[in-house]
């Protein structure tokens, strides 16, 4: 096959870019070339805003057996590449987020129920007033837009995919390591508003395997899909089996969140499991209709533990440039004073 990669130089799409590379099929990734690739010159490169003029031109007079879309942000990015690409590929696949149904009105809390696909229809929730929540209410607000001019495309053979928060060795937001960079320093771990709420993410490798694997199913064509792990454990489990895999003792801490923000502390870079923005997402339709399975959690926790000790970085993670008031903190929690 020739697959075209929208993408495909930094996390889930350099990872299946790999993958297709190694099953041996020809890969072109399109992208304005800001991070650089390690594949040498085993792909064609595409330099190219897929916002601008470039785009077309590029494109123009190329087909491909399938294209898979990784920075797809907007109902003009999906009108263009349905407009462009019909007829010129068997199958065109959307990376999109849980995030859709997190700014979907009405749809049920993932606290109480995880989201399934027919959750998505409905009104959108107004923009927040909170200039802190605007970029993840537009993010979320974005892929719709992009996702229901795929599905209006009538004939066009696309595919959504969508995915909670990645993890996995190459994540760029750096996440699983802000924990275990306080795992490894000796502790305390802070999980602001405390750890008792259930995560279900994705790991990067696994979104890939899934995409390589219906790059060719015509049965998805107009769909959507879920993809998550099976396993929800709560965040306080997560950061344990973190300290297990790194052989941490480190102990972990539950503040309210206000008391961490009294400290000048942001909840959000401190611990990114904290985020309201979290989806949590039903992968039901994948497992029982496309056989999807995801590497149990623990194997997966073990790969970014094994990165995070092997290929290690001078730079530590957003936030930890301040542990010193993160531990004056848990100091004070511990010896009940105010912090
Ligand atoms: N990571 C998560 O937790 C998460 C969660 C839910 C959904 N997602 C979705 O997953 C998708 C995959 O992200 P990824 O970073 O792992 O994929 P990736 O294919 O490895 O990287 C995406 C690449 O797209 C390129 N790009 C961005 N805007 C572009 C533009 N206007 N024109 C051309 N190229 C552009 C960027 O490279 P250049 O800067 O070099 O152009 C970026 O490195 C995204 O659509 C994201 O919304 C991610």
């Amino acid at each position: 096959m020739h697959v075209l990669l929208i993408g495909g130089n930094r996390f889930v799409g350099r990872l299946l870019a790999w993958r297709l590379l190694a099953g041996g099929h020809r890969v072109t990734l399109l992208n304005r070339g800001n991070v650089a690739d390690p594949f040498g010159e085993r792909v064609e490169r595409l330099r190219a805003d897929r916002a601008g003029p470039d785009f077309e031109r590029l494109l123009e007079g190329r087909s491909f057996d399938a294209v898979v879309d990784l920075a797809a942000y907007t109902g003009e990015d999906g009108r263009r590449a349905a407009a462009l690409l019909e007829g010129r590929t068997r199958h065109y696949l959307m990376v999109s987020t849980g995030q859709v149904y997190l700014v979907r009105e009405g749809c049920p809390h993932p606290a109480r129920e995880p989201a399934r696909e027919e959750y998505y229809d409905g009104p959108v929730m107004a923009r927040p007033e909170d200039p802190a929540e605007r970029d993840d209410w537009e993010y979320g607000v974005g892929k719709r837009a992009c996702e229901d001019a795929l599905a209006a495309a009538r004939g066009f053979p696309a595919t959504r995919v969508r995915i909670p928060m990645v993890n996995g060795p190459l994540d760029y937001f750096r996440r699983i390591e802000r924990y275990l960079w306080r795992l490894a320093d000796g502790g305390p771990v802070i999980l602001p508003g405390g750890g008792a709420h259930r995560v279900r993410h994705v790991d990067g490798s696994e979104v890939a395997r899934f995409l390589a694997s219906i790059l060719l199913r015509e049965d998805t064509f107009g769909r959507a899909y879920n993809l998550a792990q099976e396993e929800t454990p709560t965040l306080r489990e997560l950061v344990e089996a973190l300290g297990r895999l790194l052989g941490s003792g480190a102990a972990i801490a539950e503040p309210p969140a206000e008391r961490v923000r009294a400290a000048g502390l942001d909840p959000a870079v401190l611990s990114p499991f904290h985020d309201r923005w979290m989806s949590f997402l039903d992968p039901g339709r994948a497992r029982d209709e496309l056989g999807f399975r995801h590497a149990p959690l623990e194997h997966c926790l073990a790969a970014v533990v094994s990165s995070f000790t092997c290929h290690t970085r001078a730079d530590r993670p957003p936030g930890c440039e301040r542990r010193a008031e993160e531990r004056a903190l848990a100091l004070a929690l511990a010896s009940g004073g105010a912090g």
